[in-house]
C-alpha cells in the first residue's frame, strides 16, 4: 500500500521575544488576563526586514537535513500561509527560489490556521495519485505584521514562526492515514482582514480606518471552534476505526489553551499526551502544528509507529483533522 510519510521535520522562530508584560505597555491588558484566557506567556516577533519566506527557509532547511534530501530532489513545495511576503508571487515560489529547488512546482495553500492540515491532504493526494515522490510542506506566518497593536482583543494572541515537513512516497503502513477538511464561508466574518484584497484595495481611507488588520469576534469563534473540532476529531476516529485511547500523541493547533484542554478532555487524554507550545509562541496560525510536531520529534516524544492526531481550526472558517502513523 502506498503511503505519504513524513520523513523529516524542522522549525524556526525569530529571536525577538515579546512578553505579556511588554504588551501591557502598548494596550490596556495584563499578564494575568492573557495567561488565564489563552495560556500565552510570550510570542516571537520577526525583526524589521525579516519576512515569512525567511522563516520558511530556515524551517525548510532543517526539515530537508533531517530527511536527508537535497532541495534539488523536491518535486513540489506547498506553503500554508495567510501572511505571504507578497500577494504575487506566491510564498511557495519565493521559497523555491531561496532553496534553489529548481525542479519543484510550488504554490500556496490558503486556509488560515487549518492550512497545514489542508496542505497535508493535498500532499497525500499527490503522492497517492503517483504524481510526486518528494514534497516539502511548510506552515509559515508573520502575523505580527497583520495584527493591530492598538487592539487588545487580537494583538495579545498571535506570534511569528515556521514549521516544515518533508513528505515522501513509501510502501508500507506508516504515513498519513486520513485527512478530513471542512469549511463554512457563511461564518467568514468571525475572523477576517477587511482590506488589501480586490474588495477594498489599499487607500488612505482603508489605512485610516485600520482595515488592513485582523478582526476577530473571539468569543463566538471560540464556541464554534470547540464544537467543530469535536466533530472533526470524531470523524477521524470513526473513519479509521480507532479508539481515543489508541492515540499516542495529540498535536493540536495552538490557538487557546482552553480549546486544547477541552479537546484533550473530550478524548480522555492526559496533557502529557498533548504537544503544547502556546505558552511560548502564541498562535502562529498555519505554522503552529508543524512547529509543535518538530518540537515533539526533537524532544524524542514520538516513536516509530506511534499514532498521531492533528487538529486545527481557523479563519474561513476552516477546520480539519488528520491521523498519522509515524
Ligand atoms: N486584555 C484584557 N481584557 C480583554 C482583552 C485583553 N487582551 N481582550 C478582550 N478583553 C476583554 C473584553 O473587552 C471583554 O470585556 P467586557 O466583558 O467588558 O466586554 C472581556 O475581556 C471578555 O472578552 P471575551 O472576548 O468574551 O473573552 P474570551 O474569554 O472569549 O477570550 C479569546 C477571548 C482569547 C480571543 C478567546 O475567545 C479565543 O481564544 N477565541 C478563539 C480564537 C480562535 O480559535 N481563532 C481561530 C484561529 S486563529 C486564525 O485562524 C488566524
Amino acid at each position: 500500500m502506498i503511503k505519504a510519510r513524513i520523513v523529516g521535520t524542522g522549525s524556526y522562530v525569530p529571536k525577538k521575544v515579546v512578553t505579556n508584560h511588554d504588551i501591557e505597555k502598548l494596550v490596556d491588558t495584563s499578564d494575568e488576563w492573557i495567561m488565564e484566557r489563552t495560556g500565552i506567556k510570550e510570542r516571537r516577533v520577526a525583526e524589521r526586514g525579516q519576512t515569512t519566506s525567511d522563516l520558511a527557509y530556515e524551517a525548510s532547511h532543517k526539515a530537508l537535513k533531517a530527511a536527508g534530501i537535497a532541495p534539488g530532489d523536491l518535486d513540489l513545495i506547498l506553503v500554508a500561509t495567510t501572511t505571504p511576503d507578497t500577494i504575487m508571487p506566491s510564498l511557495g515560489c519565493v521559497l523555491q527560489e531561496k532553496l534553489r529547488a529548481k525542479k519543484a512546482a510550488a504554490f500556496d495553500v490558503y486556509a488560515a490556521c487549518s492550512g497545514f492540515i489542508y496542505g497535508l491532504s493535498v500532499a497525500n493526494a499527490f503522492i497517492k495519485s503517483d504524481t510526486y515522490t518528494n514534497i516539502l510542506l511548510v506552515g509559515a506566518e508573520t502575523l505580527s505584521r497583520f495584527v493591530d497593536w492598538e487592539d487588545r482583543t487580537t494583538c495579545v494572541l498571535f506570534g511569528d514562526g515556521a514549521g516544515a515537513v518533508v513528505i515522501q512516497r513509501h510502501a508500507g503502513k506508516r504515513g498519513i492515514l486520513s485527512a478530513h477538511l471542512h469549511s463554512d464561508g457563511a461564518l467568514g466574518n468571525l475572523l477576517y482582514v477587511p482590506a488589501g484584497g480586490a474588495l477594498h484595495p489599499p487607500t488612505h481611507d482603508t489605512i485610516h480606518k485600520r482595515m488592513h488588520y485582523i478582526k476577530m469576534k473571539g468569543n463566538e469563534t471560540f464556541k464554534v471552534a470547540v464544537r467543530a473540532l469535536e466533530d472533526v476529531v470524531q470523524e477521524a476516529l470513526e473513519h479509521n476505526k480507532v479508539k481515543p485511547e489508541e492515540i499516542d500523541l495529540l498535536v493540536p493547533h495552538q490557538a487557546n489553551m482552553r480549546i486544547i484542554q477541552a479537546m484533550a478532555k473530550r478524548l480522555n487524554m492526559p496533557l502529557e499526551k498533548v504537544v503544547i507550545t502556546i505558552e511560548k509562541y502564541g498562535n502562529t496560525s498555519a505554522a503552529s502544528i508543524p512547529m509543535a510536531l518538530d518540537e515533539a520529534v526533537r524532544a524524542g516524544r514520538i516513536k516509530d509507529h506511534d499514532l498521531l492526531l492533528l487538529e486545527a481550526f481557523g479563519g474561513g472558517l476552516t477546520w480539519a483533522s488528520a491521523l498519522v502513523r509515524w
